[in-house]
């Protein structure tokens, strides 16, 4: 469904109108298109601790124009606020900040850019897990990079993101993934979030295609976000493998055959749900995506069992059996990547959708609970949890809800399918392999759960 709210936001006299009222003015995301190459298409800005020099060596990958501010990385050239050009993306690293005296170099260093910042500017802090240093100044510092963060990210303007990175022992090579991610349009609806990366052991080795040789299942595909799931992992390279209901099969098939992939209809909820995707999956799985997910909204006290059941049925029951049955049996091979969609209804909670929240927290639950587990097979498990994204499902909200599930979050709009794809995407790499047992936020840093 289309915002019309943007398009008016947008025009010659709603922008006038909109800032002389002072309503949210969104902007429209830039996203990834295909055929794109560089993540980053103009200035990148590295400062900070010794993370900015490794990064500088794959930087000449990610973007032509690599500037440094200060000492750090020795080999750019200088970047002067007011001389400089506009900035489209930016990375500090604050790994080494360790009193509370040192936290003015993040004043220092971001505030001379935030006036010189291009529209859609991705920009990413480095700093080390509070929980990892034994130092209680220096955790409290790290921790100070939080809340610094996510409110920075909250006075971006012009679809400006910001994300933290707690960058583990070990991981420090590891940064081209993520920041090819995070700095790129592929995060274009990601924003004010904390992620923890840790040592991987599997590389990407083509960044064109870094899931080239690796099959694929999306449950939920025929349409909306599972449907934009599958042509993302199909566009990274991934054999792709479409489920769904069998009244979708004709969406489902015709959608299996553009992505040169295969359809399967299946009820997920059924009897026989495990041994029927075992008997379909003879050569294995590498990565497994349960988007499938329905809704049934009634308060508490309007609750009919059905409702209840229903969604606890497909949005959490279904996923923990079939991977359950996938990893015993061996058909989820090791190394494999598992996502899970959940929602941040279970992290905030919602009117009207206990039922709901209560399975995509438990999806998060899961996650967090199975990966240390997982990980002694190299398997990493993680859930998404998108905010208002522009589907089918949301366009059934009512008027009301649905502009206020748009405007409160710092972008000031909904995500589209693509965002959520481009999170799993991500979490499907090999080399993404040790970020595991976490949410991530697809929601445009939403007000609601933050
Ligand atoms: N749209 C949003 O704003 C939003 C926000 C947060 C989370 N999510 C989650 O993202 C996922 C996809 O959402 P969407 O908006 O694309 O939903 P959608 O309703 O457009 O698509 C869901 C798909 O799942 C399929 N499905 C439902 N029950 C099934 C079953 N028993 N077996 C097999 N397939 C089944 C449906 O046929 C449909 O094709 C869901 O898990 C949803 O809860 C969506």
């Amino acid at each position: 469904m289309s915002d019309r709210y943007i398009d008016f936001a947008n025009s010659s006299i709603g922008h006038r109108l909109v800032g002389a009222l002072g309503l949210p003015s969104p902007v429209r995301l830039e996203r990834w298109q295909a055929g794109r190459l560089r993540p980053v298409e103009g200035a990148l800005l590295i400062g900070g601790g010794p993370l900015a020099e490794r990064i500088s060596r794959f930087a000449n990958r990610l973007t032509d124009g690599i500037y440094r501010y200060g000492e750090q990385p020795a080999s750019a050239s200088e970047w002067i606020a007011g001389h400089g050009p506009k900035l489209k993306a930016v990375v500090f690293d604050a790994s080494e900040l360790q009193h509370t005296d040192q936290l003015k170099q993040l004043r220092e260093f971001f505030q001379p850019l935030m006036k010189n910042l291009e529209s859609s500017a991705h920009l990413v802090i480095l700093g080390r897990a509070p929980e990892t240093l034994r130092e209680p100044f220096a955790a409290s510092a790290q921790r100070a990079l939080e809340g610094f963060s996510r409110s920075l990210a909250k006075e971006l303007r012009s679809g400006g993101t910001l994300q933290l990175i707690y960058v583990g022992e070990g991981a420090e090579d590891q940064l081209e993934g993520p920041l090819r991610f995070f700095l790129s349009p592929k995060s274009a609806f990601v924003s004010g979030q904390v992620i923890r990366l840790t040592a991987c052991a599997t590389p990407v080795t083509d960044w064109t295609r870094p899931l080239a040789g690796r099959k694929a299942l999306v449950t939920g595909a025929a349409r909306g976000i599972g449907a934009s799931i599958a042509e993302t992992l199909a566009r990274d390279g991934a054999e792709v493998i479409l489920l769904d209901v069998p009244p979708a099969k004709t969406e489902l098939e015709a959608l299996a055959a553009r992505l040169g992939g295969r359809a399967i209809t299946l009820d997920i909820c059924a009897e026989d749900a495990a041994s029927q995707l075992i008997e379909q999956l003879p050569d294995g799985l590498d990565i497994l995506v349960h988007n499938a997910g329905i809704t049934r909204d009634k308060t508490l006290a309007n609750m009919t069992p059905e409702f209840w059941d229903a969604v606890l049925a497909v949005n959490l029951n279904a996923p923990q059996v079939l991977t359950k049955a996938l990893l015993d049996n061996g058909t989820l091979h090791d190394n494999a990547r598992v996502v899970l969609l959940a929602s941040i209804s279970g992290i905030a909670g919602n009117r009207g959708q206990t039922n709901y929240a209560a399975s995509k927290a438990g999806l998060i639950g899961l996650a967090q609970a199975w990966a240390p587990t997982l990980l002694e097979r190299g398997i990493s498990i993680n859930a998404v949890a998108p905010g208002f994204i522009e589907t089918q499902m949301t366009a059934h909200i009512p008027f009301g809800l649905r502009e206020a599930g748009r405007r409160m979050s710092s972008l000031g709009q909904g995500g589209l399918p693509q965002d959520v794809a481009e999170a799993v995407a991500w979490l499907a790499q090999p080399g993404t392999g040790a970020f595991t047992g976490q949410a991530l936020r697809v929601c445009g840093q939403s007000v609601l759960g933050a």
